[in-house]
């Protein structure tokens, strides 16, 4: 089709120019005397994205699912408790793996829509006092219904508790886009992707992991050998990596996160905000519910919940064939009940008032009830008086 395909799924997400040509070259030595200067900055400014000044940050050629496992192998031992709340398909797949490992898993449902039930967790956590539990998983962003949880209440909770778990947070679809405080928060493990906020193709586990989190490594009783994070850290601590890094994405890395802080990371959260806001309103127009219950709303990602009647693979597929725009599928519980609006990465408000036009006309095309023109109405009217 002419014209340039417009990617509004929530990661991959768009690459900037000037990421795409920060990648655009021939390889290096990553053996050489100058590659530290291009790893250690790298390692130092991942760690200001993860606001983290006692933790340390690793860069695995891997992806997001890596990141659990990374955190896994380097703190549990087969059989430790974790325990985790599934309200979305990543908090499945998370506890899935913690299952498929070898942990001794809780796993509590919860409605899709829901995020992390805080005073449910303090009660949990109040009831063990035994201390069974090892760790806490925590989905920042569920990506897959489009809510976001609050970190900073989960730390409280489990502070209240007086419980000692580590406390594991998934922020692939929430780092370099909604603030995100390792430190202030007392998070143990944090995972980001490359795919996401930080603007790249995917390809890299962006992880760190606290003092505390670290000092389990030697007594962890998981076999692990590429995700060692002992072999990261020998080596990180000259400039290098235990194996071949993928320099492009190292250089990518390095633009985008030039990026993030030419923008200030506070501005690029508002921007997202906006987003979001912007996206909201245009969903309230068309008269559709979102799937995030009030107060658990992400601003990067928004899964829009079609009438019972319908099928939302029909408007995701209207909207790639005829106007050559991708959105995102509902998974798994949600197949066919919703469609996905990513706001993430390198987007602005005229970027979503494309989303929001392309989508309005594939809602028109399948039969929906809607007025033209209303849900960008409200989305640039509420750009305007936001900006
Ligand atoms: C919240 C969340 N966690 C984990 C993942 C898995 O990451 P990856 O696909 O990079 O392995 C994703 C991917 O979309 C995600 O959105």
């Amino acid at each position: 089709m002419a014209g340039r395909n417009h990617l509004y799924v929530p990661g991959p997400t768009n690459l900037p120019e000037r990421v795409m040509n920060a990648m655009h070259v021939q390889s290096v030595d990553h053996r050489s005397p100058i590659f530290p200067n291009l790893l250690k900055p790298l390692l130092a400014d991942l760690k200001k994205v993860f606001k983290t000044e006692t933790g340390s940050a690793f860069i695995f050629p891997a992806t997001g699912t890596a990141g659990w496992e990374i955190a896994f192998t380097n703190t549990l031992s087969p059989g430790d408790k974790v325990l985790i709340y599934r309200f979305g398909q990543f908090g499945h797949l998370w506890a899935n793996m913690a299952q498929r490992i070898g942990l001794d898993v809780t796993l509590v449902e919860r409605p899709w829509g829901e995020g992390i039930p805080v005073d449910d967790l303090q009660q949990r956590l109040q009831a063990d006092s035994g201390h069974d539990y090892k760790a806490v998983l925590a989905t920042h962003n569920e990506t897959s219904t489009g809510v976001t949880s609050d970190i900073a209440v989960v730390r409280k909770a489990m502070n209240a508790a007086g419980h000692p778990a580590l406390l594991f947070v998934d922020g692939v679809s929430s780092v370099a886009s909604i603030d995100f405080r390792m430190d202030e928060w007392g998070v143990d493990g944090i995972i980001a992707g490359s795919q996401k906020g930080f603007m790249l193709p995917a390809g890299l586990a962006l992880v760190a992991f606290s003092e505390k989190a670290l000092g389990k490594m030697d007594s962890a009783g998981f076999p692990r050998c590429f995700f060692d994070l002992r072999d990261q850290l020998n080596n990180n601590k000259d400039g290098y990596t235990p194996y071949t890094p993928s320099i492009p994405l190292l250089y990518g890395l390095r633009a985008a996160m030039d990026m993030l802080f030419e923008e200030g990371l506070d501005k690029v959260f508002a921007r997202h905000q906006r987003l979001g806001a912007g996206t909201r309103a245009a969903v309230k127009a068309w008269g559709l519910e979102i799937c995030a219950q009030p107060g658990f709303e992400s601003n990067t990602v928004t899964a829009v919940v079609v009438p019972k009647d319908k099928d939302a693979r029909e408007v995701i597929g209207t909207a790639f064939n005829k106007y050559n725009i991708s959105l995102g599928g509902g998974l798994s519980e949600v197949a066919g009940k919703v469609f996905r609006i990513g706001h993430m990465g390198d987007m602005n408000e005229v970027s979503m008032l494309g989303a929001i036009a392309g989508v309005e006309m594939a809602l028109l095309d399948n039969g929906y009830d809607i007025k033209a023109g209303s849900g960008v109405a409200a989305a640039l009217d509420y750009y305007r008086k936001a900006l």
